[in-house]
């Protein structure tokens, strides 16, 4: 089978400053894949280069078949590329429900956003109670949830989640990672970089370690909880 996201060799970096040194995973549809690392190993900057954000300097990016590693970034959009980003980057001095509209604004998304709105408010109660508040007034959990809303308005077809629970108490957390599967059933597909790695692993059917730039042990959710490196290097036993 085809993989939806196909990232071949990818390499990339800051100036001079290599970051990836020739990165290659497969998101297949329908499925939560998760990318592993310590803190520095790469996985926002695999994000911003999957999204556009950063430029592919070698190697590809390939989504639905077609290479899109050159592409801008809202022409990934667009398609269905979607990043929620780490650190959720809302904009603080526009409301709740301006922010989710600013997230339909590419030319497939506007013309559902009346409908994705309300998914999205029945997915999240809280942002439909706080709509009309600043958004630099939410908390920490709240915030998350209104980065994730501004992503699905996009319609994505692939949601690439850069630590969607860093920094939040352990119950917010936990509600961020039950909603995770539940995302799929909006029919998309799921990249997610996360710190709390047992937690992820739980929810995801592949995963990837990146290790100086590159991708070290790779398996199923279950194989690398149970793997003896993972274990070391992440779950602290
Ligand atoms: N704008 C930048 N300019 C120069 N170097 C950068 C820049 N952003 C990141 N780096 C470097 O690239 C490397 C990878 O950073 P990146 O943010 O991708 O890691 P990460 O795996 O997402 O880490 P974390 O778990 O802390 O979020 C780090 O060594 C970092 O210092
Ligand atoms: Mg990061």
């Amino acid at each position: 089978m085809t993989a939806l996201l196909e990232i071949n060799d990818l390499g990339t970096g800051y100036g001079d400053v290599k970051v990836l040194h020739g990165v290659s995973i497969a998101l297949e549809k329908g499925k939560v894949t998760a990318v592993l690392g310590a803190n520095g190993a790469g996985k926002t900057t695999l994000f911003r280069t999957i999204a556009g954000l950063l430029p592919c300097m070698s190697g590809r990016v390939r989504f639905q078949g077609e290479d899109i590693g050159v592409l801008a970034s809202h022409k990934r959009v667009e398609k269905g590329v979607v990043l929620v980003p780490e650190g959720r980057l809302v904009f603080p001095d526009l409301t709740v429900a301006e922010n989710l509209r600013l997230g339909a604004i590419n030319v497939r998304a506007r013309a559902h956003s009346d409908d994705t709105l309300k998914t999205v408010m029945a997915l999240f109660p809280r942002l439909e109670e706080r709509k009309s508040q600043y958004a630099g007034t939410l908390s920490g959990g709240e915030q998350q949830m209104l980065a994730l809303g501004r992503g699905l308005m996009a319609m994505p077809r692939v949601l690439l989640l850069d630590e969607p629970t860093l920094g939040l108490a352990p119950g917010i957390a936990k509600q961020i990672f039950s909603t995770i599967p539940e995302l799929l059933d909006f029919g998309l597909s799921i990249l997610i970089a996360e710190q709390d790695v047992r937690s992820t692993l739980k929810i995801a059917d592949y995963g990837y370690v990146l290790e100086n730039g590159l991708v070290g042990i790779t398996g199923d959710g279950e194989s690398l909880v149970r793997s003896p490196l993972v274990a070391q290097a992440f779950l602290g036993h």
